[in-house]
């Protein structure tokens, strides 16, 4: 996305929702007053899922106000890690795992799926505005690769026909449910096993 797109998306203010606020009080009591800008991350996070999945300006102000910190420290944080999005992202961000494990098993057709139908480059928003897709690196779900991050949810143990209807749903926002594709149940072997001659689910 152009810095200039970026510019003219900003919006002027932000405050967080009623039910944020109650959980930015939450979140201040694990800190002792003195340390209270250590509470800058879940604020970013919090911030982030607010606002559809990207962190504008305004509310970085925001939360250097609420923590007492210069915003420049906030912005420091904000762009240092790679899990906060500074521009529009589409109320659903899709993370495509293209480390080895996920990349044997099919996840450049994944990443060839979202190039089709969500945008052909990577960080831009699909023409409804409501989507886009990135490449990461490993996202500790290996055991069921290949597997995609959809906002907070894993879709996981996923094939070409999965990955499809999976992206067509999230087009027409109405996700289908996150979880294995292929009926595994958390990291558990997908069928029985025989080990000794005894059955081992
Ligand atoms: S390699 Fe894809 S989750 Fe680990």
């Amino acid at each position: 996305m152009s810095l200039k797109k970026v510019h003219d998306e900003q919006p002027k203010e932000f405050k967080f929702s009623i039910g944020n606020l109650k959980k930015a009080e939450e979140i201040l009591k694990r800190y002792p007053e003195k340390n209270k800008k250590s509470a800058v991350m879940p604020f970013l996070y919090l911030a982030q899922k607010q606002n559809d999945n990207w962190i504008p300006l305004s509310a970085m102000k925001y939360i250097a106000n609420l923590l007492s910190m210069p915003y420049i420290s906030v912005y420091e944080v904000a762009t240092f890690y790679t899990m906060f999005n500074l521009a529009p992202v589409g109320k659903h961000f899709v993370q495509v795992c293209t480390t080895t494990p996920c990349l044997i098993r099919g996840a450049n057709k994944i990443v060839e799926l979202c190039k089709e139908k969500i945008s052909l480059k990577e960080n831009e928003v699909s023409k409804k505005g409501n989507c886009s897709w990135m490449e990461v690196e490993c996202l500790g779900a290996c055991v069921s690769a290949p597997m995609i991050q959809i906002n907070e949810n894993y879709y996981e143990d996923l094939d070409e026909k999965s990955a499809r209807e999976i992206i067509d749903s999230i087009l027409n926002d109405k996700p289908l449910k996150p979880g294995s594709y292929r009926g595994r149940k958390n990291t558990s072997p997908e069928k029985k096993q025989l080990v000794n001659g005894e059955n081992h689910a």
